[in-house]
């Protein structure tokens, strides 16, 4: 299978990153990442841009700025990578679990509305793959019960509903650029706000409490530093450059995918609201339907044959060792989350980068793993 590899560098990223090496200035403070804070904020829609080192610390500098802390808790899907859980444990807040729709793994806004108590401070909103979650609904409800809305945007740079895109809607997107997402620097990760108070104690909380125009040994708030290096904000700018045409190329191919295997209703992908006007596709995500179907079986077809796939989460993320102790977390039924671990797994968006016989070929393979998977 000819499925180029992940991630992509060029001349564009040397030449930005020699700028970097020939400059005095490595670190946080070179004009590279004030630069890619303001456009990439912008292409989401959003008025400020405040960069971290990673998605992880963007996400619990949200909850930290918010002031949630022991004795809140903040909804979750149960269905997402760990850190959108640990975010809210480790600012000693408690993660409350709750389902997900079934066919586009995104939380369920009436799942979330349930779980709401006189402690809840907070939801957590996950665009699951890419497709944004259900954000009217979302920001209805948060609204009438004067929650905050946060959006995990980890996978969906690029991403709409109805046209305004992912980190706009809550008070605040968190983004990764981890080496694997759709927008890579290794690591890295952004907070994005249209609210410029928050975006001032963001930019403050990521740079040791300092002030805008203030001393540069003047700190106002116990804070840390977050900041992003020079470096990667050189390979981001680079990286920047070729998303709009990627995510068109992800798009067609997906489309493509999905219309050559139309007729196999083994295969439920992942469903896309038609609100949600563009995907950036960080996942293609399906499940395997029919009882007789084993989605291990199809997964290892599918890993054997060189298609890059994984066979979902091994469980929702209240099965983690982590979340065991009592207390340490709050779960509501989650019977669709526990039905995709089971029979749920995605395909990489680095397939939907392929030329066109690559992915008719993937087609092929897809349609003889569902083959292989039946028992
Ligand atoms: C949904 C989600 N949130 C947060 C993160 C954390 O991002 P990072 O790896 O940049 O810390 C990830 C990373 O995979 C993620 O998938």
């Amino acid at each position: 299978m000819n499925i180029p590899s992940w991630p992509q560098a060029g001349e564009r990223e040397a030449e930005l990153l020699r700028v970097v090496l020939d400059s005095p200035q490595w670190g946080g403070f070179h004009p590279f990442v004030d630069e890619f804070e303001r456009s990439f904020a912008a292409y989401q829609h959003c008025r400020y841009g405040i960069s971290a080192f990673n998605g992880t610390v963007s996400l619990e500098l949200a909850l930290t700025l918010l002031g949630i802390k022991p004795g809140d808790e903040v909804i979750v899907p149960a269905i997402s990578f760990v850190a959108t859980a640990t975010a809210v444990s480790r600012v000693g807040a408690l993660p409350v679990f709750v389902d997900i729709e079934p066919y586009s793994f995104n939380i369920d806004p009436e799942c979330a509305a349930g779980a709401i108590t006189p402690h809840t401070r907070a939801i957590v909103a996950v665009h699951f793959g890419g497709p944004m979650a259900r954000m009217d609904a979302l920001q209805t409800i948060a609204a009438d019960r004067n929650l905050s809305l946060i959006e995990d945007a980890a996978h969906a740079q690029g991403s709409e509903w109805n046209g305004r895109r992912a980190g706009s809607f809550g008070i605040c997107g968190s983004f990764s650029f981890q080496n694997g997402k759709v927008l890579p620097c290794g690591e890295g990760g952004m907070l994005t706000t249209n609210d410029e108070k928050f975006a001032e104690r963001a930019h403050s909380f990521a740079n040791q409490g300092r002030v805008k125009g203030e001393s540069f040994f003047k700190h106002f708030y116990l804070s840390s530093n977050l900041r992003l290096t020079a470096f990667q904000a050189a390979v981001l700018i680079a990286q920047f450059e070729r998303l709009p045409d990627q995510i068109r190329q992800r798009t067609a191919n997906a489309v493509r995918l999905k219309e050559l295997l139309e007729d196999m209703p083994e295969i439920a992908w992942q469903q896309v609201p038609a609100e949600v006007t563009q995907n950036s596709y960080y996942l293609l995500p399906g499940r395997l339907r029919g009882e007789r179907a084993s989605r291990d079986d199809f997964h290892h077809a599918l890993i054997s044959a060189g298609i890059p796939c994984t066979p979902f989460y091994p469980f929702p993320l209240y099965g983690n060792p982590l979340y065991q102790e009592a207390g340490s977390c709050r779960v509501t039924p989650c019977p669709n989350a526990e039905a995709c671990v089971l029979d749920a797994f995605w395909l990489s968006h680095v397939l939907l980068l392929a030329d066109e016989q690559t992915i008719d070929e993937a087609a092929q393979h897809i349609r003889q793993a569902v083959r292989d998977s039946k028992r």
